[in-house]
């Protein structure tokens, strides 16, 4: 029976991964691509300055809507900030979407993973 629901539990995990829509390995080789630890932190949870936002475990949902925010820059929804309106340029909806699935999938300190 525990194996039973232990089964569950791994097939509801696995259809959760793929169903986000976004790449955790795509989304790994797209930070090495762009460097985003030279800022984030090789952890993503030791961020070379204090001001500088931990990524790692954060939701992916929220990471995706901060990474479209910093496209849009002025305006409705939009979020401006000089260092990562210059990172966020060359990313696609599908990039975006790797990224955050992949800083969501690693080990956090962050007290408001799960
Ligand atoms: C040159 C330093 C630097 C680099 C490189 C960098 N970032 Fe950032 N990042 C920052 C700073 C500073 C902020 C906070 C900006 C603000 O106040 O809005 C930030 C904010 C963010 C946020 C918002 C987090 C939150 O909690 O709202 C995300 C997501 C993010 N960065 C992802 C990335 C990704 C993905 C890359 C690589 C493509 C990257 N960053 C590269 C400095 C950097």
């Amino acid at each position: 029976m525990n194996k039973l629901i232990a089964a569950i539990g791994l097939t509801w995990i696995a259809a959760g991964t793929a169903q986000a829509g976004g790449n955790v390995d795509a989304g790994k080789a797209l930070t090495e691509k762009y460097a985003c630890f030279s800022c984030h932190g090789k952890d993503y949870n030791t961020p070379i300055d204090p001001s500088y936002p931990k990524l790692a475990g954060q939701h992916r949902d929220y990471l995706a809507h901060a990474l479209t925010a910093y496209q849009r820059g002025d305006g409705a929804n939009g979020r401006n900030n000089a260092i990562m309106t210059g990172q966020v340029k060359p990313l696609s909806k599908q990039d975006i979407q790797d990224i955050a699935a992949y800083l969501h999938s690693l080990p956090t300190t962050l007290a408001t993973h799960r």
